[in-house]
């Protein structure tokens, strides 16, 4: 735990790779990073809902969190994962929705479904305004106006992300794996932490301090 470098109190570990050596990195077989790994294994097991990996660019960060979450699915942990880009305007929830179009594509959509079953049916409606092509048709035009007249129902929106993981982890634990946290919009950081106050899904998170503080859209 690195606690100097979190910024964000909402965090409730960190796990910085560049603070120690990890062996010769070969060019496939990944190298080093065991202490990490174990503090990874350890955090996933004992219930950490938010974890995030910290480092310079190019430090391992994916490919530790790539090696975690792979040792992590031997004990049954899926992890479904999202990006964050240096966009100018920002699209918000964009990693979310990334991870939740993987985790509609497992088992030829299988895992979604059985997840949205067990869900409480509001979290169908959300997840499809998220993932369009679930519903070919696209909305009603009377969804539509309500949209407008709704606005962004965002509170409305993340409970229904935490529910849908949370009915998915019912089948076996789920992982959200965002990257590149320090381009994140306020959205995805907000999902996050709601995530966080949930029971049954973990969040990870990488993170470059020095990019962070460039961002303009970055918040303290
Ligand atoms: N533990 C490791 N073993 C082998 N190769 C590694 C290891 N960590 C990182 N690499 C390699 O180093 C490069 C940069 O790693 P990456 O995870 O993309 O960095 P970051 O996400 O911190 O920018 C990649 O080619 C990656 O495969
Ligand atoms: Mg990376």
């Amino acid at each position: 735990m690195d606690a100097r470098s979190c910024t964000d109190r909402r965090l409730r570990a960190v796990i910085d790779p560049g603070r120690c050596g990890w062996g010769v990195a070969g060019l496939a077989g990944f190298a080093g990073r065991e202490r990490e790994l174990s503090r990874l294994r350890a955090a996933l097991g004992t219930g950490t809902r938010l974890l995030l990996v910290v480092g310079d660019a190019g430090v391992g960060k994916t490919r530790f969190a790539g090696e975690g979450t792979r040792r992590a699915a031997a004990d049954g942990l899926l992890s479904v994962w999202g990006g964050c880009l240096p966009l100018a305007e920002k699209l918000p929830l964009l990693p979310v929705v990334d991870a939740l179009g993987e985790l509609s594509r497992l088992n030829g959509g299988r895992r979604l479904e059985s997840a949205l079953g067990a869900a409480p049916p509001y979290v169908r409606v959300e997840v499809e305004r998220l993932l369009p092509q679930l519903r070919p048709g696209g909305m009603e035009a009377s969804e539509r106006r309500d949209e407008r007249a709704a606005g962004w129902r965002r509170e409305r929106l993340l409970s229904a992300v935490a529910e849908l993981l949370e009915a998915a982890a019912q089948q076996s634990p789920v992982a959200l794996v965002i990257e590149d946290v320090h381009w994140a919009d306020s959205a995805t950081l907000d999902c996050l932490t709601y995530l966080a106050r949930g029971r049954a899904t973990a969040g990870c998170g990488s993170w470059r301090p020095a990019a962070a503080s460039r961002h303009p859209g970055r918040r303290t």
